[in-house]
């Protein structure tokens, strides 16, 4: 992050393949932009949403159209009082992992994580003393240059004092989208140890919908699921959603209204229309998930291209905005890449870093860096160039 700041006000020109900035997709911004210019236009809208603390559970309006856009597209049974919104769900799990697994919840807890790579944002929101556990994933090569991750459910354990499960799906960084059977294995863990299975939709459908895979979604009262306005293309907005049974929702309405007073409501009274209508379930549909399966398609090409020969494997993008790059045996490892990379002018965030409760001692954690592809095809086209150029060193010169 400190390295992140310091690239921001550097006068150099970086190729930054290194953040999670969703891409700018012209038909997509224009309509925000709209909606944005409604909600200025009408004088009660605007003063109550810029001059008005809200509810502590966030805007009624987009937690009404949510609700009920949910419940006719699943048939679930949600009532307004299951959904709670927070400032971005960085901010959601903050409240969770610490409620369900800090001094909060009557004792440390763990929240187990079945497979690492996992999120990179989760690491160090314990206020008290970590609380992650994870689990190495089982590696299926599936072609010359891709792979793919499965939890390994032999190896997981489940241990006495966790106080969740959770899981990214789509994953960041990785982009695999775990199987409905493996989410079902673990939603029947969460439910034999008496535990919530949190799932971290941020890039999922209905919305964004950048998923690839054919899957379902699913929820029940030991579920929290957890959504985004971010991968939207609204990131600045800070606009999280979590799903939960009302016990759990009331306890996060509460701590909204101590650590927040109450979320930022310009976001929700911004898109409200667009769930209540159903356009953004068609926006991402039409617009957001074709815009990004092309440049991951576009990647993956580039990517073959310039890796030929060498033992270089992308994690197949099932979903999400990023490339997980995989050098087997690589004699340097991730972080030494990185920093040579940097001083050719391309950032990307080395692998260690996405392995959330996992002893780093595992060589694979030191052999995989992330890179996103929301940025100019350009600039990943060139970025993937200077990678292939300064893995060819190190697997020559080592
Ligand atoms: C998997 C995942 N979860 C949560 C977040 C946090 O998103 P936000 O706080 O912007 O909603 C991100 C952001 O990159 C993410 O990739």
């Amino acid at each position: 992050m400190d390295d992140l700041a310091e690239l921001l006000t550097s006068d150099r020109e970086y190729l930054m393949l290194g953040g999670g900035n969703p891409a700018k997709i012209p038909a997509v911004i224009e309509r925000y932009r709209h909606c944005l210019q409604a909600v200025a236009r009408d004088n009660d809208t605007f003063y109550r949403h810029v001059g008005l603390y809200g509810e502590p559970g966030g805007a009624g309006a987009l937690i009404l159209a949510l609700q009920d856009q949910l419940n006719s597209r699943y048939g679930w049974n949600l009532d307004a009082d299951n959904i709670v919104l927070t400032n971005g769900s960085q901010n959601a799990f903050f409240l969770l992992f610490n409620l369900l697994a800090g001094p909060a919840s009557g004792q440390q807890r763990k929240i187990v994580l079945p497979l690492a790579p996992e999120y990179i944002g989760y690491e160090d929101v314990a206020i008290h003393q970590s609380f992650f556990v994870s689990n190495r994933p089982l590696i299926d090569i599936t072609d010359d240059h891709r792979f793919k991750y499965h939890i390994d459910f032999d190896s997981l354990t489940i241990p006495g004092d966790a106080g969740a499960i959770c899981v990214s799906r789509p994953t960041n960084p990785t982009g695999n989208v775990i199987t409905d059977k493996e989410l079902t294995g673990l939603d029947s863990l969460a439910r034999e140890n008496g535990i919530p299975l949190i799932i971290d939709n941020a890039y999922g459908e209905p919305f964004p919908d950048i998923i690839h895979s054919d899957v379902s979604l699913d929820w029940h009262n030991n579920i929290i699921l957890c959504m985004s306005l971010s991968k939207l293309g609204l990131p600045a907005l800070r606009t999280g959603i979590i799903i939960a049974s009302r016990e759990i929702t009331a306890l996060i309405r509460r701590m909204n209204s101590i650590i927040n007073l109450t979320p930022g409501s310009l976001g929700p009274a911004m898109l409200a229309p667009l769930f209540a209508s159903g356009e953004i379930l068609s926006l991402s549909r039409e617009h957001i998930r074709p815009f990004y399966r092309a440049k991951a398609e576009r990647a993956l090409a580039c990517f073959d291209h310039n890796m030929a020969g060498l033992p270089a494997f992308a994690h197949v993008p099932e979903g999400a905005i990023f490339l997980w790059l995989w050098f087997r045996d690589l004699p340097i490892d991730s972080e030494t890449l990185y920093q040579r990379l940097k001083e050719r002018g391309v950032i990307v965030v080395p692998g260690h870093y996405f392995f959330p409760g996992m002893d780093k001692s595992w060589r694979h954690c030191h052999e995989c860096i992330r890179i996103s592809y929301a940025t100019d095809d350009s600039n990943v086209q060139r970025g993937i160039e200077l990678i292939a150029e300064e893995v060819k060193k190190a697997y020559i010169t080592s």
